[in-house]
């Protein structure tokens, strides 16, 4: 018998022994592949033929809708089209061109916070081969003095668009504001120590 034939043997040997030592049933997967997860659609059509996709917002800035926050504090939902505004690059944001402190009056937007012109992360410095946090402080929180923090340049990793969509499972939740005006807007920069000793 060459090498060939034992290895092939071999394989064959370790998967009978493999399937009947394992005690769960194997479930086929029954779906076809081209009808995969919740929409109803052929999966290799292209995305404007798709049955069931959402509708994203077409209304362009200043003609939407502000949308009330999910939390207290959470990310304000994008309530306009961001059509022709992203993708977002370090050097190219349109975002901020009308959501920056010193236009957002006379673009009737809503100003980016305080938050997002502070540094949270504390400076690190290189210690014997690791690194040690620079400071003895329980938050770090260093104004950049109305320069945007760099680390949030990408507006949506956290904020997002919405569509109009048919929900497989209801969410329930329902936000608890302690200010009723934190419905719409927030303060995260005045209390981010409350609950730090
Ligand atoms: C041409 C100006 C303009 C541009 C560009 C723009 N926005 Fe807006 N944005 C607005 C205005 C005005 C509103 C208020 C709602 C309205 O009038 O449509 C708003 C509302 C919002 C809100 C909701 C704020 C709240 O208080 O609930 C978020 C979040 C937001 N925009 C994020 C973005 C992001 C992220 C981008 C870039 C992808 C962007 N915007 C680009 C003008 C703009
Ligand atoms: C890492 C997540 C993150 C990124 C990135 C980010 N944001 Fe936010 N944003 C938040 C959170 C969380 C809040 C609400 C809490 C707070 O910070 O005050 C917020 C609040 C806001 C608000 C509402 C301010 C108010 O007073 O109600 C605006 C407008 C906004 N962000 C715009 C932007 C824009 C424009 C960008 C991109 C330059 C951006 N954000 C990037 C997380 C983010």
């Amino acid at each position: 018998m060459n090498k060939y034939l034992i290895s092939v043997a071999l394989i064959a040997l370790f998967g009978v022994w493999s399937c009947s030592s394992d005690d769960t049933e194997i479930v086929e997967n029954t779906n076809n592949e081209t009808k995969l997860g919740l929409i109803d659609s052929d999966v290799q059509k292209n995305n404007d033929d798709l049955a069931g996709m959402p509708t994203y917002s077409d209304s362009v800035p200043g003609t939407s809708l502000r949308v009330e926050r999910a939390f207290e504090n959470a990310p304000p939902m994008i309530p306009h089209s961001v059509e022709g505004l992203v993708p977002i690059t370090m050097t190219i944001n349109t975002c901020t061109s009308c959501h920056l402190p010193e236009v957002a009056i006379a673009m009737e937007s809503t100003a980016m916070p305080e938050s997002h012109f502070t540094n949270y992360r504390p400076e690190v410095k290189l210690g014997d081969g690791t690194y040690d946090i620079a400071t003895n402080k329980d938050v770090t929180q260093q104004s950049l003095q109305g320069k945007l923090n760099m680390a949030r340049y990408n507006c949506t990793q956290c904020h997002v668009t919405q569509a109009n969509v048919d929900l497989a499972i209801e969410n329930t939740f329902k936000a608890v504001y302690r200010k009723s005006d934190l419905n719409n807007k927030s303060n995260l920069s005045d209390n981010i120590t409350e609950g730090v000793r």
